[in-house]
């Protein structure tokens, strides 16, 4: 059986002082919550991936950053390397936000890269695909989606399910307050899901965690996860509060509790 995975994508916010506050109210809160099938990951920017490691240190916290460049090394002002990432002992890594494909050139193809120089560093990979409006509205979401997916993974092996993680975020939901139903969300995730189990077989399918992210809050969170193809949220602007993230994570910590 699948957990459920809290992410917490806190984009380009929090300076230092309040990723410290922040990280060490969450170490005392992570400390507190015993469900093992409940992970939880925050994805603080760059500077600050070092110090939120340390104070989550020893906590069921996971820390992943939110890019990563597509090339080992060299001559590339202002990106960051998989080896970097890795030396740091980070264990995920967001790519593919439709943020960074629409401010800054992602494609489909630089994503795939992003992936296996990832796991060449055994990092796991955050995913992200979703639709825009335009595209959901000329009724385009599979086409767009599948077009995603066929590009993120061409010629990339999987075997068992967990080497990464992905995400469905509509790009209609980000930040707008606007979520998307649970039905909505149910029928894109088992889309996607049925896309693994086409290409990747039955093992894979069952194994892979689709996260939704789109405007999920303490009170749209447990529909969400109540849906069977969804495994854990991708969160924006919920994340960044104390009170809701918590009030997050334990309605995940119930919805686990009444799964087998
Ligand atoms: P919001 O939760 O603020 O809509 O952001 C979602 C997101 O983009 C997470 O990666």
């Amino acid at each position: 059986m699948r957990n459920i995975i809290i992410a917490g994508n806190w984009k380009m916010n929090k300076d230092l002082n309040e990723v410290e506050k922040f990280c060490s109210a969450l170490a005392l809160h992570a400390s507190t919550h015993s469900e093992e099938r409940v992970w939880l990951i925050v994805a603080p920017a760059f500077p600050f991936l070092k110090l939120s490691s340390q104070l989550l240190e020893g906590q069921p916290v996971g820390i992943a950053a939110q890019d990563v460049s597509a090339y080992p090394n060299g001559a590339y002002t202002g990106e960051v390397s998989a080896p970097m990432l890795r030396s740091l002992g980070l264990e995920y890594c967001i790519i593919g936000h439709s943020e960074r494909r629409q401010y800054h050139c992602e494609t489909n193809q630089s994503v795939r890269d992003k992936q296996l120089i990832l796991r060449k560093n055994d990092i796991i990979p955050i995913l992200c695909i979703g639709e825009t409006l335009e595209q959901r509205d000329n009724g385009q979401t599979e086409s767009v989606l599948l077009e995603q997916l066929d590009g993120c993974f061409e010629g990339v092996e999987l075997s068992r399910g967990d080497e990464l993680i992905l995400a469905y975020e509509p790009v209609w939901a980000i930040g707008t307050g606007r979520t998307a139903s649970p039905q909505q969300a149910q029928e894109a995730h088992a889309m996607i899901r049925a896309w693994f189990r086409q290409k990747y077989g039955e093992t894979v399918a069952n194994n892979i965690h689709i996260l939704y992210g789109g405007s999920v809050k303490p009170d749209n969170i447990g529909e969400l996860l109540s849906q069977p193809d969804l495994d854990g949220g991708l969160i924006g602007g919920a994340s960044l509060q104390l009170d809701s993230w918590e009030a997050m994570v334990e309605t995940a910590v119930k919805i686990m509790e009444t799964r087998i």
